[in-house]
């Protein structure tokens, strides 16, 4: 198929996990906010065919030739996201080259849902080149992506990147998840970035030997974890936001039970405490990342993590779009 532009951009949120996750991989629910902050990209097409990545994070080109011939596969960033371009077109019949501009508003490697952001606004932008944009589609193949980078992704990222707004996740028997949009009132967050990154991966896979070693502690954590996300959606629904923070804080301890919390993760949860926060947890796959809160004082809290990246994020509504 021929393109009908040369040129397009997509974006789609970042988000948090509010509760749930690791055990979300093991079919139980999670809930997931789409937070305001993007990731942009912007495809156009090359006279060659080459991908190139070029902006402020990743400088990395490779011609699709090589894509095809060497069963590609490498550790580097620019990875899923080459492979994942090269996908999108092989589906509108296409080889074209393309430069790829990834802009972002956090941090890579921050916990807060990146990769799947920038996988849903890629195929999003490519998509639009040739005239079509479907979010069901969008999804499933931001899904395909997240393989890439660990094999067994919830789904829970490509989900609420996609739709936005607040949702309840369970993943059934795949391709049938349960997507729930829930109301999130005037819920607003406070997310502290720890600095420290990981490899979601590793720490999934960490999480998969811990449950095959000791699976009837890993059930009655993981049932407790759905207890905790059944009484955060009622929270949540009642505004209730005491609750909510006690929830989170159960939360967190689970997953600190678990082993994805870190030292640093611990400390940032409880600084938060002593200044006013109603709730705090670490947030998404853990071994570094970001912790939220939630605060009837947010600026207190933000003044109080003035040495880390800190923000307050209000809820996205739309998830990926074209710009
Ligand atoms: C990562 O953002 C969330 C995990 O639950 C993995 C997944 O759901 O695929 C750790």
């Amino acid at each position: 198929m021929k393109p009908l532009k040369i040129s397009s951009t997509a974006s789609a949120p970042c988000k948090v996990i509010l509760f749930g996750e690791h055990f979300v991989v093991y079919g139980k629910p999670a809930i997931l906010a789409a937070i305001d902050k993007r990731i942009h990209v912007n495809v156009s097409i090359r006279n060659d065919t080459k991908f190139v990545i070029n902006n402020k994070d990743i400088h990395d080109e490779i011609s699709i030739s090589n894509i095809i011939e060497s069963n590609y596969k490498h550790d580097k960033l620019s990875y899923p996201i080459f492979l994942t371009a090269y996908n999108t077109l092989r589906g509108f019949d296409s080889r074209v080259g393309l430069d790829i501009k990834i802009d972002s508003q956090v941090p890579f490697g921050s916990g807060l849902g990146t990769s799947a952001a920038v996988s849903a606004a890629l195929i999003a932008s490519i998509s639009n080149l040739f005239g079509s944009f479907n979010k069901h589609q969008i999804f499933l193949q931001t899904l395909e992506a997240e393989k890439l980078i660990h094999a067994t992704p919830s789904g829970a990222d490509p989900a609420i990147t996609v739709t936005g707004g607040v949702i309840m996740f369970r993943k059934t028997k795949e391709p049938d998840m349960l997507i729930m949009p829930l109301e999130y009132n005037d819920l607003r967050l406070i997310i502290i970035y720890s600095g420290e990154n990981r490899i979601t991966g590793d720490i999934v896979n960490n999480v998969k030997r811990i449950r095959e070693d000791n699976p009837k502690l890993f059930e009655m954590f993981a049932n407790k974890n759905e207890e905790i996300t059944l009484d955060a959606v009622q929270a949540l629904r009642n505004k209730d936001y005491n609750s909510l923070g006690s929830l989170m804080l159960r939360n967190h301890e689970l997953l600190k039970s678990l082993g994805v919390s870190t030292r640093r993760l611990d400390e940032i949860v409880e600084k938060a405490m002593q200044n006013g926060a109603l709730g705090a947890k670490m947030t998404g796959a853990g071994g570094g990342g970001s912790v939220i809160a939630i605060a009837e004082d947010e600026n207190r809290l933000l003044n109080t993590f003035q040495e880390y990246y800190a923000f307050i994020a209000n809820i996205d509504k739309d998830g990926v779009r074209v710009e």
